[in-house]
């Protein structure tokens, strides 16, 4: 079984799939780690994140087994990674690795932009969750206070509002939901209605496909 879970920044989309892939005993892989990871490479390496051809060998010696998942939350890097994921060679060189994590029994959720559309079309279930940019903001905002970074939250409005923005612009892969993905919005959900939410939208699919 594959899972596509997608949705704008700090939708609760990576919280959701993470839960889901518990409960039904499946391979979680957080794709924006992905490339998270090529900006902070770049930016370690002193490298501008619109440099292609340094993003794009970045993409492809990636290796996800060895990634620090604090260090790549930090401010700095989020912003630069939606500019190293509007480059299509990028995109390229990072499919191959997310299929195969998909293909790995008995089965996996992925959370993303593109993973309903692109990385998995044939998902068994594609969920985007969404809520409105304030309460993601304050979703955020406690996050990254919980990690002990100090952050004011108009910044972290912006910062979501202007990666929204580039994702949804993109050439390549921009962020949509799939023709086919159930939108869930969790502006007035918490964490535990928006986990049965989903689940009730999966056992949904699946029986609806038995039947059908
Ligand atoms: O956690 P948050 O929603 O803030 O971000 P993320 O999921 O870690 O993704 C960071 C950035 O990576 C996004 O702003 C996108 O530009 C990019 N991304 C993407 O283009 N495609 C994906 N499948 C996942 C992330």
């Amino acid at each position: 079984m594959i899972i596509a879970i997608d949705g704008p920044a700090a939708s609760g989309k990576g919280t959701i799939a993470r839960q889901v892939a518990a409960a039904y005993g499946l391979h979680h892989l957080d794709t924006g780690l992905l490339y998270r990871a090529v900006a902070k490479a770049l930016l370690d390496a002193g490298a501008s994140p619109d440099d292609e051809a340094a993003a794009s060998a970045a993409a492809a010696t990636l290796d996800p087994r060895a990634f620090d998942e604090n260090a790549l939350k930090a401010q700095a890097v989020t912003e630069a990674s939606s500019v190293v994921a509007a480059i299509p060679r990028v995109r390229e060189a990072l499919i191959n690795y997310q299929r195969d994590f998909a293909a790995r029994p008995p089965g996996a959720v992925l959370d993303g932009r593109d993973i309903g559309t692109v990385i998995a079309p044939g998902a068994d279930v594609k969920i985007f969750v969404t809520a409105a940019p304030e309460v993601r903001a304050r979703r955020r905002v406690l996050e990254l206070r919980a990690r002990g970074d100090q952050v004011k939250e108009q910044d972290v409005l912006a910062d979501l509002k202007r990666r929204d923005e580039r994702d949804l612009r993109r050439a390549a892969a921009p962020l949509k939901p799939a023709p086919d993905a159930y939108l869930l919005d969790t502006t007035h959900l918490g964490i535990d209605a928006a986990l049965r939410a989903a689940i009730a939208i999966i056992e949904a699919a699946r029986t609806g496909r038995k039947r059908g």
